[in-house]
């Protein structure tokens, strides 16, 4: 029997341990079509690789409310409920479809803070197989610059991987 992923000892190396969890990831969802479960696996996942990640979840766009994303699932302590499009960090990723790297929330225009203590966090939109935007991703930590282009290519990876296929 395969070892249960969360038994399983993950690489130091952090381009290592990403691919060894989109490979996880696209193994543990074979089959499971669910948008739910699809995101609460990979919140939970991810969040359970790397110590930088403090809240780790999705913001989904309300389909009541197409300018307005509202929580989804995640991974962390208490989340806003309801972002508008262009507010913060994750609205500005939903409303330009760009993910958003940002070394010092304190210092991004209208940040939201849901726990005082964040202090980086990276953005990444999340579009569904039609090309439209369905949710953004949002990893935050509370330490200051957590993020890089290494994680911002991977999260791109497995979120097209997960979501656009
Ligand atoms: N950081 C986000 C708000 C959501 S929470 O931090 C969970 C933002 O400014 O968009």
């Amino acid at each position: 029997m395969a070892e249960a992923f969360n038994d399983i000892t993950l690489s130091g190396d952090k381009e290592t341990r990403y691919r060894e969890v989109a490979a996880e990831i696209a193994s543990v969802l074979e089959g499971e079509r669910n948008v739910t479960a699809r995101m609460a696996t990979v919140a939970s996942m991810l969040a359970n690789s790397f110590e930088h990640y403090f809240w780790t979840g999705f913001y989904v766009v309300d389909p009541d409310k197409p300018d307005e994303l509202v929580v989804g699932p995640y991974q962390g302590t208490l989340g806003c409920l309801r972002i508008a499009f262009g507010k913060g960090v994750c609205g500005t990723a939903a409303a330009t479809c760009q993910t958003q790297l940002v070394a010092d929330v304190h210092a991004f225009p209208g940040h939201i803070a849901c726990d005082s203590r964040s202090q980086s966090e990276i953005v990444v939109p999340v579009t569904g197989p039609s090309g439209d935007l369905i949710a953004v991703f949002d990893v935050d930590s509370d330490r200051p610059a957590a993020f890089d282009e290494v994680d911002r290519r991977w999260l791109e990876t497995i979120l097209t991987e997960t979501f656009a296929r």
